[in-house]
């Protein structure tokens, strides 16, 4: 039985271990400043936890009415395909008062998300230079 519920402080040390193993380095590498973007406001984080431990974590930033914004998805490696990502999404959409959620997908993550209603616009990260 895996729950999902809102990342509380004891789950930190899981969550960067399934950062790690992704390569995704920039939470990790600072877990004070990870603990601080995971809890900021107009964050929610949400964990999906088994008996075993923490299996997965979306981040949503949001201005709290309208507009959300899916920061971070991500589902151990070994506990892919079980449907946490999925349900880590729904969460997220449910929990969100707008009840829509923008993001930028990997290339290899598309045909994940395009089994929710969704709409495709052209994204894009900009950077300082
Ligand atoms: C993308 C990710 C979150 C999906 O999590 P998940 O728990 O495996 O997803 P689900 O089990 O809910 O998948 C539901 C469906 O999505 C589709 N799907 C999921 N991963 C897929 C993949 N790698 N390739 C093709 N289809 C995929 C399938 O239709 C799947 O249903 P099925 O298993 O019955 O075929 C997970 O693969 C992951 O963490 N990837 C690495 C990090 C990442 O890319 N995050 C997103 C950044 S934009």
């Amino acid at each position: 039985m895996v729950e999902i519920v809102p990342f509380r402080p004891e789950h930190l040390d899981e969550v960067l271990g399934l950062c790690s193993a992704e390569g995704w380095r920039s939470l990790p590498d600072d877990p004070a400043r990870a603990l601080r973007t995971l809890t900021a406001p107009g964050v929610t984080t949400l964990v999906a936890v088994a008996p075993d431990g923490v299996v997965g974590l979306a981040q949503v930033l949001g201005d709290g009415e309208l507009r959300s914004y899916l920061a971070l998805l991500l589902v151990k490696q070994s506990r892919r395909r079980e449907g946490h990502g999925t349900a880590l999404v729904r969460a997220a959409l449910e929990a969100d008062r707008g009840g829509r959620l923008d993001l930028l997908s990997e290339a290899g993550s598309t045909a994940f998300y395009e089994r929710f209603a969704h709409r495709r616009l052209p994204g894009y990260r900009l950077y300082r230079t």
